[in-house]
């Protein structure tokens, strides 16, 4: 029977010192990066800058029962530890900055779903569940998908212009077209679709909730009482299209999933649970907070925008140097296997490696100038926001596509559009979460040009 990664997942000890002697500081700091709350402001440069500097494998410490572990923020150091598989376990911990006792579950599903995945899988088993996906992120299929994509963000912009000048860009745009994106590969049926928005909305509220129960309940009181409901649904919707492909296959990533093989046997139901989550989530909050994120940007780099605008074939460049300057996902985690060193600190079997990827996108030994939004850089591609190695994110090309199509369009309509000032980040230790970026399309203080048609 294929051995679930949530049955052998290593639980966090709730050890507080190293098992070897620290050699970097630990460096003070009131904004611990394990709590969501920390994130509120955006990345921490500051802190980043320290940590590459001062303290490049930093033992960190986190609250209750939960284990200390190891920040590692130089891109080479971060290089390697994806590299040697070996020696840094995805399955032993999963990508969870913490493993709370099996007792704390809960929703039980939602938790062995976020370990029963790809993202957690170590080789060999790992390759073989990734190569079976492989037709719905190749080149070819993308370029079919990008002709619906291109339709989608056309009607993005006819909403964004109805309801502008000024308005919510990840309300109108960015929350709308990663969400379609992923239901086109997935197969999820047109009328299905607002509930998997639903039921996102939700998920991600789950964060704010575990930090700030009072906030959340103000926004939305109902939502402890309804939220393990939206988790079920979630699932048993899931499951029940998976079910249905397997008798009734279509062309659709759910089919391949569903059909999907582990020891040569048919995937059990919390590998098909947690490869609907990983699939939703990875794919979503992603891509959707690159698209905000490069608006602003943008708006503070208004010379590389100039560039851009008088030259759209740079446009895949500013979107690798927009990719790199927000570093969407923040961290995946690792186990170390046995006693091993990294940058000359010894880190002991079993204890946690921290990868903080917006750390190492800002090092200025890979990316000089690592603050100055630069799209002529010579490796403008070298960042690591998606990853390094055999775990280096599947749906790369798809993301890619997303927002380049999406540049395209939006700077031919609306080529002045600017970020206001406000914006929101979501207390979220996993992705760089902006919930509210205001925006006026036509520039700061601009109303709309009054077209006047020539007869
Ligand atoms: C800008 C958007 C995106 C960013 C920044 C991003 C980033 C990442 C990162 C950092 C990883 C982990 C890599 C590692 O451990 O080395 C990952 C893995 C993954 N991503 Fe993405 N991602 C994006 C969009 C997408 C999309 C659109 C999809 C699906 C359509 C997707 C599906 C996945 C999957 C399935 C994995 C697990 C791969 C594996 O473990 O083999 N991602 N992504």
């Amino acid at each position: 029977m294929t051995e679930l990664i949530s049955d052998k997942i290593l639980v966090d000890t709730g050890a507080k010192d190293p098992a070897f002697s620290a050699v970097y500081p630990m460096l003070e700091t009131d904004m611990p990066l394990w709590n969501p709350t920390s994130w509120t402001q955006g990345h921490p440069y500051a802190l980043y800058e320290q940590m590459r500097s001062q303290a490049p494998v930093m033992w960190s410490q986190m609250r209750g029962e939960a284990s200390s572990y190891w920040s590692v923020s130089k891109y080479d150091d971060i290089k390697n530890v994806e590299q040697q598989t070996n020696l840094f376990s995805s399955e032993r911990g999963g990508m969870n900055m913490a493993v709370p006792a099996r007792k704390d579950w809960k929703p039980e599903i939602l938790i062995r779903a976020s370990m029963d995945n790809l993202i957690s899988m170590d080789e060999p088993k790992h390759m073989h569940m990734r190569i079976q996906q492989k037709d719905f992120f190749i080149p070819a299929y993308v370029a079919k998908l990008r002709e619906n994509v291109s339709q989608k963000v056309d009607s993005l912009l006819d909403d964004l212009e109805a309801k502008g000048p000024v308005l919510d860009f990840v309300d109108v745009f960015s929350n709308q077209l990663p969400l379609y994106t992923l239901c086109e590969m997935l197969g999820v049926d047109e009328e299905d679709r607002q509930q998997v928005v639903h039921w996102m909305h939700y998920l991600e509220m789950a964060g704010q909730f575990l930090t700030n129960p009072f906030r959340t309940f103000l926004s939305e009181p109902m939502f402890p009482f309804r939220f393990k409901r939206v988790v079920e649904d979630m699932f048993a919707y899931g499951a029940k299209v998976m079910a249905d492909r397997r008798i009734n296959p279509r062309e659709d990533l759910l089919t391949i999933i569903a059909h999907s093989q582990l020891d040569n046997e048919d995937l059990p139901q919390e590998y098909l649970d947690g490869s609907w989550l990983l699939i939703i989530f990875a794919g979503n909050d992603t891509t959707r907070n690159s698209l905000s994120g490069t608006i602003k940007l943008m708006t503070e780099f208004p010379e590389q925008r100039a560039m851009v605008l008088s030259d759209p074939s740079l446009i895949p460049a500013m979107s690798d140097e927009a990719l790199r300057m927000v570093s969407p996902v923040k961290h995946m985690r690792r186990t170390a296997t046995e006693d091993t060193e990294l940058n000359g600190q010894r880190i002991a079997k079993d204890e946690k490696v921290v990868m903080w990827y917006g750390a190492a996108n800002r090092d200025p030994d890979i990316f000089p100038n690592p603050d100055n939004f630069d799209l002529t850089r010579d490796n403008v591609s070298k960042h690591l926001a998606f990853g390094y190695g055999v775990h280096k994110c599947l749906g790369q090309r798809v993301a890619q596509m997303q927002l380049r199509v999406s540049y395209e369009k939006l700077f031919e309509r609306f080529p002045n559009i600017e970020y206001t000032g406000k914006i929101t980040y979501a207390p979220n230790t996993l992705v760089h979460a902006i919930s509210k970026l205001e925006v006026n399309l036509y520039g700061q203080g601009k109303t709309k040009p009054i077209q006047v048609s020539v007869k």
